[in-house]
């Protein structure tokens, strides 16, 4: 594991940014895991910034996203599909024919997810995943567990992933309780893997997943078998780690 240590989340993203530039650069057709939520909006912004001065063509890459929350449409705010397109996709020169999401409005969970994992083949894989890291350790919406799970599938979310979430709808009860997400298979076959984590309270996760045991309890542990993992966090976020 390579860690890049940040002075905060502006230069977490600015650095972040720049590995994923390098990454379309060297190869414009590459093909860009992304994920959703706080961590990588700084990335995206620095990302949009490079498209519009000119250093970065997006006009060849295909994206698969992580995730998806079940029964949101595309039009719903809170979907991930609409973050996506809000946060990157309508900035840039991507195809949108080429941006994937598992479908949320599909209500049978093995045909979204057999349906995603195809697409993910015939992308013919990742280069480079993005990730954030969950406060327990998840990566998607892959939970803490007995096992990892592999390919993309439906998941139950947890009481504190749906808590954590609550600030983003009117109330607890609209969240949903469901989500399609990659397994942990799909994201350790990525050849290039780079986390950004920020702030005080990832410290003791973070801590976790960079040196404690591999385990699908800390799901992002498996991270340590990749050998193509950067992981980078602000000065906070690694509070707890010696380098
Ligand atoms: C998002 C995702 C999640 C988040 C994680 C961290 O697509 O899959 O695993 O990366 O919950 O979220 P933030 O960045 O909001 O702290």
């Amino acid at each position: 594991m390579i860690i890049v240590k940040a002075k905060d989340y502006e230069d977490m993203s600015r650095k972040a940014a720049n590995l994923i530039a390098a990454q379309v650069i060297m190869k414009p057709d590459c093909v860009l895991g992304l994920a959703t939520g706080s961590s990588p909006i700084g990335t995206y912004k620095r990302l949009i910034e490079g498209y519009e001065n000119g250093d970065l063509d997006f006009s060849a890459v295909t994206s698969v996203n992580l995730d998806e929350y079940k029964g949101l449409s595309p039009e719903n705010d809170q979907s991930y599909r609409y973050f996506m397109n809000h946060n990157l996709f309508n900035h840039i020169n991507i195809d949108k024919t080429r941006t994937f999401v598992p479908d949320g409005l599909e209500p049978d969970s093995q045909k979204a997810c057999d349906d995603y994992n195809a697409i993910i083949a015939a992308s013919g894989g990742i280069d480079l995943q993005l990730l954030g890291l969950g406060h327990n350790g998840h990566i998607g919406f892959n939970e803490p567990d007995d096992c990892f799970a592999k390919e993309t599938h439906c998941v139950d979310l947890t009481p504190r992933t749906i808590e954590a979430n609550t600030r983003f709808f009117a109330s607890e009860t609209d969240v949903p309780r469901q989500a399609y997400t990659m397994g942990t298979k799909n994201i350790m076959q990525a050849k290039k893997i780079v986390v950004v984590v920020s702030g005080e309270d990832k410290a003791e996760i973070l801590k976790e997943v960079i040196s404690g045991p591999i385990t699908p309890q800390v799901p992002a542990s498996i991270l340590q078998l990749h050998n193509d993992v950067t992981i980078v966090a602000d000065e906070a976020a690694l509070s707890k780690v010696e380098i």
